[in-house]
């Protein structure tokens, strides 16, 4: 059994998930039950970035204190995953005390190891992002990545010594090709690193809300290194689990916040003599008809209005399967209406519904020859789920429901009787029972009303094959509904 670690951002508690947060989780929940799936021991963890001054604010202009404010959005944020199925092994908070004491720990010995040295910062800021930028980065005067006002700052502050780890980086990107992904994004942050790196701010001397920097408590640390140790609290580090988890086998994250994973991340665990993770992943945006999406707009999109509308599989299957991973993608409830009604209910349900009702009346021995199973490609679906490109394997997938579906128009099953349509059924009943076990990850309510209706129990990848059937078949309506 192989040890398998996947993870999410942290997410700032300023709001409730919009469904950007929600694509991010319902990716990485399908990456952590298809390693279930194939028999790892997986460790899949979530949480709330909660320190710093975007919080604060966001607090004070609630009216509440930090903590007050904070406990909310966490719980929120928690109720949301529980109803998106989000199966997170662990949830962490970085208010979390024991997140606390070990962030104390790791900057102590990152001091020790002689790469943090007092200085003054003197630069742009963007509150909003929580990032640093110089005069050449800001785009028109605003904020690069958001489009946000900057603003000034000038504080006592300790910096990292990111420069020195620049040639290490590009070693184990060399050494490591699959460390950046997708490939698509890789250049750009080669190039940056190539270019020159610079040493950067840890501390904030002019924000409360955070963990005191244990050299110089007058200072808080910087909410990014806070956030992205995470990682290795949330196992316990130096102890706990992170013997047995640790490197983290995939960060699961959005393209805007690739660098901090693979250039900050990595150089602040060299610097402690800790192994950097095996793979980060960097997936692309949404934008919401067209435009990019954001409370000013009026177009933040509530992924449980959707799940609440549509079902949490409808939403979860038109996350995966509109946007290829790693690419930019449009939402809209036009689009998701359109799968759910063409591709969930007419092909996935239809096959159901279809092959349940003839299995019901039939009473003689189910049993044939495997003939639909050259159609099902599973080799593929394996090797694209372990890169991860969750979007192939769920078009594999769906391929093989257009395959099932083909062989009942061609075979006719209702016209046929006897040992013809006992082999028939065979081979539809186990392509049904094979795709509502590959459909698991991606599905799982869905998937476990089709077990259900198929009388069998649920399994693993080494039951994807053709054996012998040996479900007790119960129609019970139909899988997903149309709607106007
Ligand atoms: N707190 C930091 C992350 C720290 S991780 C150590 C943060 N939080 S966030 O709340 O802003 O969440 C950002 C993440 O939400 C993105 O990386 C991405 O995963 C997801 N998304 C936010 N908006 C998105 C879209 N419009 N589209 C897709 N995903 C997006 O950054």
């Amino acid at each position: 059994m192989s040890k398998f670690y996947v993870t999410t951002p942290i997410y700032y508690v300023t709001d409730k998930p919009h469904i950007g947060h929600a694509y991010t989780n319902t990716v990485a929940d399908v990456i952590a039950r298809w390693h279930r799936f194939i028999g790892d021991d997986v460790f899949f963890l979530t949480g709330t970035d909660e320190h710093g001054e975007k919080i604060q604010k966001a607090a004070d202009a609630a009216g509440k204190p930090a903590q007050e404010f904070v406990d909310g959005l966490a719980a929120e944020y928690k109720r949301v995953w529980e109803r998106l199925g989000i199966s997170y092994d662990h949830f962490i908070r970085t208010s979390d005390k024991s997140h606390e004491e070990i962030v104390q720990k790791f900057v102590n010995r990152v001091y020790a190891n002689g790469d943090i040295y007092k200085g003054s910062y003197e630069g742009w800021y963007c509150v909003s992002d929580e990032t640093f930028f110089t005069d050449l980065q800001l785009k028109e005067g605003r904020c690069p990545d958001c489009g946000k006002e900057v603003k000034w700052i000038k504080e006592e502050s300790y910096f990292f010594r990111l420069s020195k780890y620049q040639d290490r980086l590009l070693k184990y990107y060399e050494d490591n090709p699959g460390f950046l992904s997708p490939r698509t994004r890789s250049d750009e942050i080669k190039n940056r690193v190539r270019g020159g790196l610079k040493d950067i701010s840890i501390t904030r001397s002019e924000v409360e809300w955070g963990i005191r920097f244990p050299i110089d408590r007058g200072h808080t640390i910087y909410v990014w290194v806070d956030a992205l140790l995470n990682y290795i609290t949330a196992l316990g580090w130096p102890g706990g689990t992170f013997g047995k988890f640790w490197p983290a086998d995939i960060h699961v994250v959005g393209k805007e916040i690739n660098w901090f994973h693979t250039v900050i991340w990595p150089a602040l665990l060299f610097s402690s003599g800790i192994a950097p993770p095996l793979k980060v992943f960097a997936h692309g945006w949404w934008t919401v008809e067209g435009r990019k999406m954001s409370k000013s707009v009026g177009n933040v999109v509530d992924p449980v209005a959707m799940a609440d509308k549509y079902s949490v599989d409808a939403l979860r299957y038109f996350l995966i399967k509109e946007m290829p991973l790693g690419e930019d993608g449009d939402f809209s409830e036009k689009g998701l209406v359109a799968r759910l009604n063409g591709e969930l209910a007419s092909d996935l349900g239809n096959l159901f519904y279809r092959v349940l009702t003839l299995a019901e009346r039939f009473n003689g021995e189910i049993k044939g020859a495997p003939e639909l199973e050259k159609e099902l490609e599973l080799d593929s679906i394996v090797e694209a789920m372990g890169k991860p490109d969750t979007f192939t394997a769920l078009n594999l997938i769906f391929k093989f429901v257009g395959s099932a579906n083909k062989y009942v128009n061609d075979k006719r099953p209702w016209s046929q009787e006897g040992d013809e349509l006992s082999n028939s059924l065979y081979n539809l009943l186990e392509a049904c029972r094979i795709i509502a076990l590959l459909l698991g990850p991606f599905m799982p309510e869905a998937s476990g009303k089709m077990m259900e209706q198929l009388g069998v129990r649920g399994g693993s990848l080494k039951d994807c094959s053709f054996g012998k059937f040996q479900g007790k078949v119960k129609k019970m309506g139909h899988l997903f509904n149309k709607v106007e």
